[in-house]
């Protein structure tokens, strides 16, 4: 028999014990041969799986309009992601594959309208594959467009698969404003209970996000300096050198300002400003962070164009413009008056914070991929020695994940003693020598678990939302376009006199 048709029952005999901490479930992933499912869930349950974190039961139910069968779908994921599969686990690779399952069923287009109500066999297929095993968890993990969620969510229930022990997980975008994230929220509601519901936000599965909260909460040093006394201002950045090829469809009606700093970004300075918990558990975090956002002073009005810049990037150094990447449909008004680029200057409202901007960044085609939170504190009231500089924290997501403080030292040699800025770097790659886990993976790991903590609670996202909205509106309603960049720059002139205002510049150096 080939080893892509390995099933339950012709297991290899030498297959490890379960792990202490194995979960038996049922995962099925809707969406489940597309790109998000292909290039990062398959891999991260593989590694789950690896770890010993899927028990001998598990099995992983892929939906898409394929038309695949199980063997058809164990050849494709074979195909596409045993390059990441070490050489000496192919005994392993072999038994993953062999969880998998492919169920046909219509997620695409009409999918929003009338879910599978077309394809009544594919939910029939679901059903008889999941019957007998109620007492599993079990995982609806929805990789397919916003507008299926109400939907899927209905035809679950409808078809009577939706037991006390399941989770239904949404991958973003979570609507496209407050009223459709709300309506998304409340046709879910319907069904899943809100501890049932994993919104996720992939960025608070990144080493260093959570990394973020044990520097600040397991360290006396920090806390007492991380307020508006010590800290001028904090920027946080998530540049890209990717551009949008293939994908004006989604962005046209996207832009930088829902596809990243609605969830991602706001996530990251949450995390930032939030007070101390008073428990690490799941709600007391997403307590403190819900309050941050509804600190944020709305920007509205004239100071949208004061306080908020948005980019689009144009041909350069042989790299194509927004307008001009492959798509298979020609660029509409929609595409010319979409952002690449944002820039945000915002305001926590509390005790805390009041008086510190918060100095959002993110863009397409730039010159770097770098993800980073930078703390930029306040110089020492007098100095005595010339041409000091202000302490610096930075916290690297990506490329390289990794924290650096720079202080000031005096540099070695006689005569005239001369302070240099100077970083104390903790890279986790050399300080930790455990492999650093892709953030699905953590979070694949912890619905398993039922861990809620690291995903957006339904306030969380509505208050995201609320404060997002009125930036959108106001661009909406301007006549002029987004200020041009070429690619590979650092964003727009805009974007560097938001900041130049007040004497202060954009971190560019390298870390
Ligand atoms: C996704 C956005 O959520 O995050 C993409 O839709 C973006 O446009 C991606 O490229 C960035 O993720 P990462 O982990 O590469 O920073």
């Amino acid at each position: 028999m080939s080893p892509l048709s390995t099933s339950p029952a012709d297991r290899p005999t030498n297959q490890p014990a379960d792990h202490p901490g194995a979960h038996t479930a049922d995962l099925v992933v809707f969406g489940g041969t597309g790109d998000l499912s292909m290039r990062k869930l398959i891999p991260a349950l593989y590694h789950c799986d690896r770890d010993g974190r899927l028990s001998h039961e598990s099995r992983i139910i892929a939906m898409s309009r394929g038309g695949l069968t199980d063997a058809d779908f164990r050849g494709k994921v074979d195909a596409e992601v045993r390059d990441q599969v070490p050489a000496d686990d192919q005994a392993g690779w072999q038994r993953f594959l062999g969880r998998l399952h492919h169920v046909s069923i219509d997620v695409g287009a009409d999918a929003g309208r009338d879910a599978g109500g077309a394809d009544r066999a594919g939910w029939g297929a679901l059903t008889r594959l999941l019957a007998g095993h109620e007492q599993r968890d079990r995982v609806f993990y929805l990789a397919s467009p916003p507008r299926t969620f109400g939907p899927f969510c209905r035809e679950l229930d409808q078809a009577g698969l939706v037991t006390p022990l399941s989770r239904v997980v949404l991958e973003k975008p979570l609507g496209h404003d407050l009223p459709s994230a709300q309506r998304i929220n409340d046709e879910v509601g319907a069904i899943f209970d809100e501890h049932q519901i994993f919104r996720i936000d992939h960025y608070l599965g990144k080493e260093t996000v959570q990394n973020l909260l044990v520097l600040r909460f397991a360290n006396a040093f920090l806390e007492p300096i991380w307020n508006s006394l010590w800290i001028d201002h904090v920027q946080i950045t998530a540049a890209e050198t990717v551009g949008t090829p293939g994908r004006r469809g989604y962005y046209d009606h996207a832009g930088a300002l829902r596809d990243m700093v609605q969830n991602h970004l706001l996530q990251l300075l949450t995390l930032t400003a939030m007070e101390p918990p008073a428990r690490s558990d799941r709600e007391a975090v997403r307590d403190e962070k819900v309050k941050v956002l509804q600190a944020l002073r709305p920007i509205t009005g004239t100071e949208v164009d004061r306080f908020t810049v948005r980019g689009q990037y144009v041909g350069a150094d042989g790299m194509p413009g927004y307008l001009d990447e492959p798509a298979s449909t020609p660029p509409t008004e929609a595409s010319r008056r979409v952002e690449t680029f944002t820039a945000i200057r915002a305001e926590v409202k509390n005790w805390r914070w009041a008086g510190v901007p918060f100095y959002l960044r993110t863009g397409k085609r730039m010159p770097y991929r770098r993800s980073e939170i930078v703390v930029q504190f306040k110089d020492v009231p007098h100095s005595i020695y010339p041409g000091g500089a202000p302490n610096r924290l930075v916290l690297r997501l990506q490329p390289e994940e990794g924290i650096r403080l720079h202080i000031m030292a005096k540099e070695p040699g006689a005569g005239e003693v001369t302070p240099k800025p100077v970083p104390l770097s903790l890279s986790f790659g050399e300080t930790f020598t455990t492999r650093v886990p892709e953030a699905y993976e953590r979070l694949l790991t912890d619905v398993l678990a039922g861990n809620p903590t690291l995903f957006m609670r339904r306030d969380e996202v509505e208050a995201a939302w609320r404060w997002i909205d009125p930036i959108l509106h106001a661009w909406e309603s301007r006549a002029g376009l987004p200020e041009p960049y070429p690619a590979g720059t650092t964003g727009p002139a805009g974007a560097h006199e938001l900041l130049g205002r007040s004497g202060r510049a954009w971190h560019e150096e390298d870390a």
